[in-house]
């Protein structure tokens, strides 16, 4: 599966930096938008309706935005639209790789649901188009016309997703899920609204014809909503290395808080572009955030020693003390559990290399990871992968006994 691994590492790498362009693109534009001021006079003539003056990389730029277009079609005129349709492209490559090509490894955990892989990705496929499908349907329905009705229902086809994904696949299964349902809605937005748009803006000004405003304005619907979404959707992106959120019991309640939380963020600086500061925005969303911390992670931070129900260690303290978990315990444990794929010669079906490198072939190594190790077999419990050497609750916790004895 080498020649995946150099698949997924080259696509990965082209769509992070798709994705800088698209959002950094996107990102400039808005702030452009709401920084445009009133021009002069003599500006205002020639139909422009917003000035910009800035100064980057040693000069200085003038921008002038048009109430509705110029009088002769300019003979270059740039458009964005590559860096949306390429991150999606490669997002979608990535997710067929990583995800589907690896289904059994990475997007089915049979502690969830025991799929085919067949079943699993032909789920994944429903999602990501069933759900764009209604966007769409909603988008072309009186409820755009509201747009607080309509953020209303994205919000709840977000929730009703997350919800779903969890219930079906592996925690990063159901995030990236989510992830690639909504930067799927974010460039069909450009792809079936803002570009056929813009074409019949284009086409109005060769043919020295009236634009009508309301080409405009569909568009800029669909862009604010791709303005809240791109935070959410970067979480997404970099949450697989943070397995304390996907693998939590209430994954998808995490998801979506933070995702509120990042589209609340978003909202401090679109207010700021236009010179409204909120400070109130910024307090509340990093409480929100610091409640999530503690919600996600306090349970695991006390004692570390939380077991669950009907472990009958539990209801006695005093075994915790009596015979510590010895040397030849832990080795055996992650002999049995975790060296399969944690080995300079591992011998696991998927995992020809050790993951990150990381290796359980001697005592040294052990102690070396021991919080790790601690913290993915009995925190996170994310660890063995997808539990597929089937490690027990009650040897979960001698590992933690063990740490904690440390
Ligand atoms: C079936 C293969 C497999 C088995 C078995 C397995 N792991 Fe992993 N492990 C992985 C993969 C894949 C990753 C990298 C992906 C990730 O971080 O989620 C990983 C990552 C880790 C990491 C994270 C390292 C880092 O630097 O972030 C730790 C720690 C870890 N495993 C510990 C264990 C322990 C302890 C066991 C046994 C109880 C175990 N693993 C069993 C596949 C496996």
């Amino acid at each position: 599966m080498l020649w995946l691994d150099w698949a997924s590492l080259l696509v990965r790498w082209f769509h992070v930096v798709a994705g800088i362009a698209w959002i950094g693109a996107s990102f400039y534009f808005i702030w452009l938008d709401n920084s445009l001021r009133e021009p002069p006079e003599a500006k205002k003539k020639q139909g422009i309706k917003g000035d910009l003056w800035a100064i980057h990389g040693g000069g200085f730029y003038e921008v002038a935005k048009y109430a509705y277009g110029p009088a002769a079609m300019p003979t270059t005129l740039h458009w964005f639209k590559w860096e949306a349709y390429t991150t999606w492209l490669s997002g979608f490559a990535l997710l067929i790789i990583v995800y589907y090509f690896g289904a059994s490894a990475y997007l089915i955990d049979p502690a969830v649901q025991h799929w085919s892989p067949a079943t699993a990705i032909g789920l994944g496929l429903a999602l990501i188009f069933g759900g764009l499908a209604l966007y769409e349907a909603a988008c072309r329905s009186p409820l755009a016309k509201s747009p607080k009705a309509f953020a209303l229902f994205l919000v709840s086809l977000i929730c009703v997703a997350s919800y779903l994904t969890s219930q079906w696949f592996s925690g990063r299964g159901a995030y990236i899920h989510v992830g690639a349902l909504i930067g799927t809605i974010m460039v069909a937005n450009v792809f079936l609204n803002i570009m056929p748009n813009q074409r019949k803006m284009v086409k109005a000004v060769a043919a020295k014809a009236a634009i009508d405003p309301a080409w405009g304005a569909g568009a800029k619907l669909r862009s604010v909503h791709n303005n809240y979404l791109t935070l959410p959707v970067v979480f997404i992106m970099i949450s697989n290395h943070y397995p304390m959120t996907y693998q939590h019991p209430q994954n998808y309640l995490v998801l979506i808080l933070m995702m509120a939380t990042a589209a609340w963020l978003r909202h401090f600086f679109n207010l700021k572009h236009l010179g409204i500061v909120r400070p109130s925005i910024l307090v509340s969303a990093s409480a929100a955030m610091l409640a999530i911390m503690v919600w996600v992670s306090w349970p695991a931070l006390p004692s570390q020693s939380h077991l669950p129900a009907g472990d009958s260690s539990n209801t006695h303290p005093e075994s915790r003390q009596m015979s510590p978990v010895t040397q030849a315990t832990v080795t055996s444990l992650i002999n049995k559990h975790c060296v399969s794929c944690h080995s300079a010669s591992a011998t696991d079906d998927v995992f020809k290399v050790a993951p990150l490198g990381v290796v359980f072939d001697t005592w040294q190594d052990i102690e070396r990871y021991a919080p790790q190790i601690h913290r993915r077999v009995a925190v996170t419990k994310d660890m063995p992968f997808m539990n597929k050497t089937e490690m027990t609750e009650t040897e979960r916790q001698q590992i933690a006994k063990w740490f904690n004895a440390r």
